[in-house]
């Protein structure tokens, strides 16, 4: 990121000179915004009281007491704010009774203790075409030039100028751009919708326009979504990914600047680390470990072998080492008593991967409200213990107890379709009555409460 802390420091001198201008002149001195490497690192976290809202209508429906605490517990942990459509930025009724963006960050800001940075993470997630792989959140915004218009005028427009507002400066504003969005047009090309997608440009156009309007602001932070290890952890898919974020990185205004990190695994459930898996190329029975059909040959079985990766694939393709990474760990701790305690013993190459992972999964492509799972690490800023992984923060981006989606047809004005992955009777492992994609559901918040690893304390 240099061209960005030179270009910060280049304002950061011509404020300094202004400021003492202003005091000469008797007037309060501008203070000049900083960007700095990590927006998380010291910060405290916004805890979203719509989130805490829906988390006590699961306590009031829970009897046993010591699930009753967990929850509670959960309540003040941080989630993502997702704007996942134009009425999510204005709040209120049409959004469910959610708070506006800009009340969020009137909260955020009457929150923050004085000396001590506070960070907000907000979802940028209305792409023209969105989910074009699946159905369970397609979006609003068609995948023609009009809906890339309202894109631009409509969502990300209205959103870049309430972050742009004078009195939220002192907020560290960090967005998740998209996810799914470039990764679809990676490796789902066989699907006709990503195909349009891809060949429109639109996509690409509406992701570098996202880039261009918000990095533009100094206190708003960039993060892309990068898929996760289950998606793109072969090396040609992770290489030839790599080589479109950059190309697309590449094709906005500040080049590579516009970009402050990546982050994996959002709405997924792949572990942060199979801890007894260590190493893929480990020969048992038939033949390496990677080479069981759960991985299909990949090598990469968690986000921190992942993160690694392509942190390091990054670097090689001419991006700045000081690029961070972010994991979501909302629901991907495989906790409970399905989760193996030791590496199995066992000589035959399927029960060993079986028994030694605590990905739990039947395959590794399941991402539709996953029975067994549960919650993952508590955010935090600069996690400890993942060497080369350069990561700036564990965040819970996926609100745990937000449906993935329904698979029955429930009708709706969000674009939301019924999808099979979500119908347990075509994908067993599919927890059963989901309510729509976004949509508060008990039975797997309860299940992902029980489930934590770490436990919730
Ligand atoms: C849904 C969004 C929702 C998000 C977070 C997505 O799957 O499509 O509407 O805001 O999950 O729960």
């Amino acid at each position: 990121m240099t061209y960005r802390k030179n270009r910060r420091r280049g304002l950061a001198a011509t404020l300094a000179t202004a400021a003492v201008a202003a005091t000469l002149l008797g007037a309060a001195a501008p203070r000049p915004p900083v960007h700095v490497d990590n927006p998380f690192a010291g910060a405290s976290f916004y805890v979203n009281p719509d989130y805490a809202r829906l988390v006590e209508g699961s306590v009031a429906r829970t009897t046993d007491p010591a699930v009753r605490a967990r929850m509670r517990a959960v309540k003040r942990h941080p989630t993502a704010v997702w704007l996942d459509r134009i009425a999510a930025i204005h709040g209120g009724r049409a959004n469910a009774g959610r708070k506006s963006l800009a009340h969020h960050l009137d909260l955020a800001l009457a929150r923050k203790k004085p000396g001590r940075p506070v960070v907000a993470t907000f979802v940028v997630y209305d792409l023209p075409g969105r989910d074009c792989a699946a159905q369970a959140s397609n979006g609003e915004l068609p995948l023609t030039e009009e809906g890339l218009d309202r894109y631009r005028t409509e969502y990300i427009d209205a959103i870049a100028k309430v972050f742009a507002r004078p009195k939220y400066r002192d907020i560290r504003i960090t967005t998740v751009i998209e996810p799914d969005g470039l990764p679809n047009l990676v490796t789902n090309l066989s699907d006709p919708e990503c195909a349009l997608a891809q060949s429109s440009g639109i996509q690409v156009e509406a992701v570098r326009y996202a880039l261009d309007r918000l990095h533009a602001i100094p206190n708003v932070y960039t993060y892309l979504d990068f898929a996760h290890s289950g998606w793109l952890g072969w090396d040609s898919n992770l290489t030839q990914t790599v080589r479109l974020y950059t190309d697309v990185v590449k094709g906005t205004a500040a080049g590579l600047a516009s970009v402050d990190g990546l982050v994996t695994n959002v709405s997924n459930y792949t572990p942060l680390d199979e801890p007894f898996l260590t190493d893929p190329e480990r020969v048992v029975g038939d033949g390496p470990v990677r080479s069981n059909a759960f991985y299909g040959w990949n090598p990469r079985f968690d986000e921190a072998d992942f993160t690694r990766s392509v942190h390091r694939e990054l670097v090689a393709q001419g991006w700045p080492g000081t690029t961070g990474m972010v994991i979501d760990t909302s629901r991907n701790g495989w906790g409970g008593p399905a989760r193996p305690t030791a590496e199995s013993t066992s000589a035959s190459l399927d029960t060993y991967v079986t028994e030694s992972r605590v990905d739990r999964r039947a395959q590794r492509g399941l991402w539709c409200n996953v029975a067994g799972a549960g919650l993952g690490e508590p955010p935090r800023a600069a996690p400890a213990g993942y060497p080369g992984s350069h990561l700036d923060a564990f965040l819970w981006v996926k609100p745990p107890g937000e449906s993935d989606g329904s698979g029955e047809n429930i009708p709706n004005g969000e674009g939301k379709r019924p999808d099979p992955m979500c119908d347990p009777a075509a994908t067993p492992g599919a927890l059963p009555h989901a309510p729509l994609a976004g949509h508060w559901f008990h039975d797997q918040f309860r299940m992902l409460v029980t489930n934590a690893h770490p436990p919730v304390s």
